[in-house]
């Protein structure tokens, strides 16, 4: 099959693609077609090289968690999934392979794509959603009335967070830059603050900070906490509270048990989905410096064609 590739850790140049075996599937895995795959910041940083402590892979590496497609076959130990089925789903990071024509993967880690929701639709979901939950109400404990604080808010991950915290009845504050304020108040939030010109550290009273930047962000945020509130940080690791308020990382491990909600919430018409752009597989590699860049609205994708 046709895939994205890396034989060494680099900048997104040292995407490669090629021609790559599909391995053999087990009793409990499905082989799945794929259509689409969702570009994380995760990619970037596994295809650097900078979390082989975390998340060790081997050549040649195929990028790519978060995937839709259809599934091919599946193992004999599997009954409740056939071929034909809708699917999407996130492979572990170590495994990657999304980038690719087809994924291999336990069948229990996919769930069914409905019919009005698109494969785009569902490759941007399985890690934003996922941790957008996971972020502001596991680590983050976030209650009804409270006011929370979501940096990069027009960010893949941000996107999700807005609108999981808006519906959660929560007072939502987003930073995000000036061409994107509009798109994150039509989220649900009911502060915008530029955080190329204006100061969001002049904020006091929020009782969660949901931080995807990290260092002169993350330093700033504290000063806006209540006595008692808390960060949840997606990009300091081993963070811990200060001064009578508390800090937490974020480790997302799996998207499998956010599926379903994220499913129901889209065929609600509760949630929206942005997207960035779209490339073919053929371009995966500038899918990946889109998203290098630090600077995408919503969700980069590949359209896989087969
Ligand atoms: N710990 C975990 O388990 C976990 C899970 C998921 C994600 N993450 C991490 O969380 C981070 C965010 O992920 P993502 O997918 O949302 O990234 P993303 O989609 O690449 O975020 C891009 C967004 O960040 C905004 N941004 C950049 N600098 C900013 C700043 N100083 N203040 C406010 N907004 C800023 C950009 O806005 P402009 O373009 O307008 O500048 C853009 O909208 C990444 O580092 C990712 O690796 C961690």
């Amino acid at each position: 099959m046709k895939a994205a590739h890396i034989e060494t850790f680099g900048s997104p140049d040292v995407l490669g693609s090629g021609e790559v075996a599909v391995r053999t599937p087990k009793g409990n895995e499905v082989v799945v077609r794929i259509e689409a795959a969702g570009v994380n910041p995760l990619d970037v940083k596994i295809v650097a090289g900078y979390l082989q402590q975390v998340f060790p892979v081997e050549f040649p590496y195929v990028p790519g968690t978060d995937f839709s497609g259809v599934i091919e076959t599946v193992g004999e130990e599997v009954s409740h999934l056939q071929a034909g089925d809708r699917v999407f789903g996130r492979s572990a990071p170590s495994a990657g392979g999304a980038f690719a024509q087809r994924i291999v993967i336990a069948a229990a880690d996919v769930y069914a794509v409905p019919e009005a929701m698109s494969f785009e639709q569902a490759a941007a979901l399985p890690t934003t959603f996922g941790t957008a939950r996971q972020a502001l109400f596991e680590t983050g404990g976030l209650q009804r009335g409270q006011r929370v604080l979501i940096h990069a808010a027009a960010g893949g991950v941000g996107v999700m967070a807005v609108q999981q915290a808006h519906r959660a009845g929560a007072y939502v504050i987003a930073t995000a830059s000036a061409a994107n304020l509009d798109l994150v108040k039509s989220l649900g939030a009911d502060e915008v603050i530029d955080y190329r010109t204006q100061d969001f550290s002049q904020l006091r009273d929020v009782d969660l900070v949901l931080d995807a930047i990290g260092g002169e962000t993350l330093e700033k945020s504290w000063p806006v906490l209540r006595t008692g509130g808390r960060i949840a940080s997606l990009v300091e690791f081993g963070i811990k509270g200060r001064n009578g308020k508390g800090g937490e990382s974020v480790f997302f491990a799996s998207a499998t048990p956010f599926l379903a909600e994220a499913v129901k919430q889209f065929q609600s018409g509760q949630l929206q989905i942005v997207t960035d752009s779209i490339f073919p597989l053929e371009e995966a590699r500038a899918a990946l410096e889109k998203v290098a860049t630090g600077h995408a609205c919503g969700k980069v994708l590949i359209r896989t064609r087969n």
